[in-house]
């Protein structure tokens, strides 16, 4: 099975942990801290859209994607009327093209780090380069490799995996250790990564 099947397969059979049920206090946190105004913002890999609705209630003009088709139609119902003001698109981050300088800002929550291999998350890494206007920002949550392993948990990388995936295509403004928001007592260890797009 591949793994964009794989997470087809989690939707509809309802195997999803990550799923939650307010935006993550990461990005609201980091939006405010860094100042980052409502502007052009892809959220790849949206899963049921709770920080993409977070992100068009706040006034920016989003583009939500996922592999899945039924996590976005979810994600659609949760959002509601508001759903009229997003941008769904499905995609295969892998395989589909991407536009050329189409937004400001990627957000990203426990998608990077799906892709086990270096050459895997590295092509993400280009991809959302290429899609992000000069100077656009990237902010990614993921697994941080200092967690706990669980065998329900989220894929946990190191920083050095962040930097070598990254490096040519970004430059890092703040690589910061948080936890996923979620409701969770403990909350995973994770990864707040900040990039900014090379010239
Ligand atoms: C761990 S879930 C996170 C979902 C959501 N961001 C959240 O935090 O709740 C990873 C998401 O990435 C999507 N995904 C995985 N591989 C993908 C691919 N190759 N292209 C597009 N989306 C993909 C999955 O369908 C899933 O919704």
């Amino acid at each position: 099975m591949t793994e964009e099947n794989r997470f087809i397969d989690r939707y509809r059979t309802g195997n999803t942990p990550w799923a939650h049920q307010h935006p993550d206090f990461n990005l609201i946190e980091t939006v405010k801290q860094r100042q980052i105004a409502p502007c052009k913002v892809f959220e790849p890999g949206c899963g049921l859209g709770m920080e993409s609705i977070w992100l068009a209630q706040q006034g920016f003009e989003v583009t939500a994607s996922d592999i899945s088709l039924l996590a976005m139609e979810k994600a659609r119902e949760i959002a509601g009327p508001l759903a009229k003001k997003i941008n769904w698109v499905a995609l295969d981050l892998m395989t589909d093209d991407l536009p050329e300088a189409a937004y400001d800002f990627v957000f990203d929550r426990g998608v990077f780090h799906t892709f086990d291999t270096h050459e895997e998350r590295s092509i993400l890494a280009r991809k959302l380069a290429f899609t992000l206007q000069e100077n656009g920002l990237w902010l990614s949550l993921l697994g941080n490799k200092d967690g706990v392993a669980l065998r329900t948990g989220p894929p946990l990388r190191t920083a050095t995996d962040i930097v070598l995936a990254v490096d040519t295509f970004f430059e890092i403004i703040s690589l910061e250790v948080s936890v996923f928001g979620n409701e969770e007592v403990n909350p995973h260890k994770i990864w707040r990564c900040l990039m900014k797009k090379r010239k």
